[in-house]
């Protein structure tokens, strides 16, 4: 895989239902109310990709990720036309990376080889946490038990599949999470996305946790889960390519590297967004959050984009320092200078690497070390004045 490949593109899709809404999650995800009107989906899809294509222009697609929401409750037949209305209004390179996001309930394994047979071939699998006890409080609707058989199907179905948990969770302890990854490891392939548990704004949880009835762990107890994550992850051969990513030799995300390597993308579906070329000017797009709202839009003006807006280059500079910055691969100083039109302050940079927080290499590349990641937002904001 080039380090910093010029040719990525990757197409995001958003599925917005899931069948419950889990108490941590802040993603745009909803419980629809009556049946889902999936051939109503299909033909807003099919407008809206024309229209991306549109702003776009003709550039070959390597890499498509359905998101969402859970997109494992999308037919085979919708994913498998989604697929097509790409392939017919931009090319998909060969052996593109096509990747949709699971949940591992039994109903839901039931159509992964429909997915396969459309297209996908990576698997992300939202296993979350390796005992029920804690499942159930992050209102999962699976069991470790089923959860495992799903993802043993998957990776028999799948060229690619990625297992994927949640740590820092309320009362987790260093030695239950070092035993809990432990065994995650050994079911895992050659990738794992290990997110640390957020508390964010407008979630049940975070009603619980203002409310004083949900503990979670505090900075020093989070900082040791984090350091146990990288030993046993290291020590297994998974290399810590971006913050929450962790992945052997050649097994990373292409579509995630596309959005930290600052390539353009465009997003499909409700809440989708986009960093794309238009005209030349990198432009932020951002689609109707609503589902409803999203297709009546995409119904009436042939798309759901909400606001589009061109960005400045210090803007793009800041982007381009916060995607990178999560990278191991850090980022390429002269294609900094490049997108945001100057150069990184060197009083800063100096003042920063002193302190070990970020580090030059390969003469033109900078990375943030494992203590600057733990404050990458400081140092962005530092290196960006
Ligand atoms: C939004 S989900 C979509 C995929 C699928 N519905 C699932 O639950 O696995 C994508 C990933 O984001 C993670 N996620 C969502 N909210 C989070 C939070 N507050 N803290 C940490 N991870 C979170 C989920 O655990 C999941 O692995
Ligand atoms: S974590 Fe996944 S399943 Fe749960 S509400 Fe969010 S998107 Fe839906």
């Amino acid at each position: 895989m080039a380090a910093d490949s010029k040719d990525l593109f990757g197409i995001y899709v958003h599925w917005p239902y899931c069948l419950a809404k889990c108490p941590y999650c802040d993603f745009n995800s909803h419980v629809a109310r009556a049946q889902i009107d999936e051939a109503r989906f299909k033909a807003a899809y099919t407008r809206e990709i024309a229209h991306m294509a549109d702003l776009s222009g003709r550039k070959k697609v390597t890499s498509i990720f359905f998101g969402g929401g859970t997109p494992s409750l999308m037919s085979a037949a919708l994913v498998g036309d989604i697929l097509h209305q790409i392939s017919q209004h931009w090319g998909i390179t060969d052996g593109a990376e096509i990747t949709l996001e699971a949940n591992p309930t039994s109903v839901e394994a039931k159509s992964f080889a429909g997915y396969r047979a459309a297209g996908v071939n990576r698997l992300s699998v939202g296993i979350q946490a390796m005992n029920d006890a804690d499942l159930k409080a992050l209102g999962r609707m699976h069991s470790v038990d089923e959860a495992l058989v799903a993802f043993k199907l998957a990776q028999r179905t799948f060229a690619r599949v990625s297992f994927d948990l949640i740590y820092a969770r309320p009362h987790q302890t260093v030695t239950q999470w070092r035993d809990e990854l432990a065994r995650a490891i050994d079911y895992a392939d050659d990738h794992m996305s290990l997110y640390q548990l957020t508390i964010e704004p407008k979630t049940a949880f975070y009603d619980l946790y203002a409310r004083g009835k949900l503990t979670i762990p505090d900075d020093d107890l989070a900082i040791a889960l984090y350091d146990v994550t990288q030993e046993l992850t290291e020590a297994a051969g998974l290399n810590n390519y971006e913050i929450s990513n962790h992945a052997g030799n050649g097994a990373q995300s292409l579509h995630n590297l596309t959005y930290w390597r600052y390539r353009d993308y465009a997003g499909i579906g409700p809440g989708a967004h986009s960093r794309l070329t238009v005209g030349n000017k990198k432009t932020a797009l951002h689609h109707h959050l609503d589902p409803n709202k999203w297709l009546t839009e995409v119904a009436t003006n042939g798309h759901g984009i909400a606001a589009q807006e061109i960005l400045g280059n210090a803007e793009q500079g800041q982007e381009f320092l916060l995607m990178g910055l999560r990278l191991e691969e850090g980022i390429d100083l002269n294609r900094y200078a490049a997108i945001a039109k100057k150069s990184l302050d060197d009083e800063a940079v100096s003042f920063l690497a002193e302190k070990g927080f970020i580090e030059l290499f390969d003469s033109h590349r900078l990375r943030a070390t494992p203590k600057g990641k733990r404050v990458l937002n400081s140092i962005i904001e530092r290196l960006a004045q």
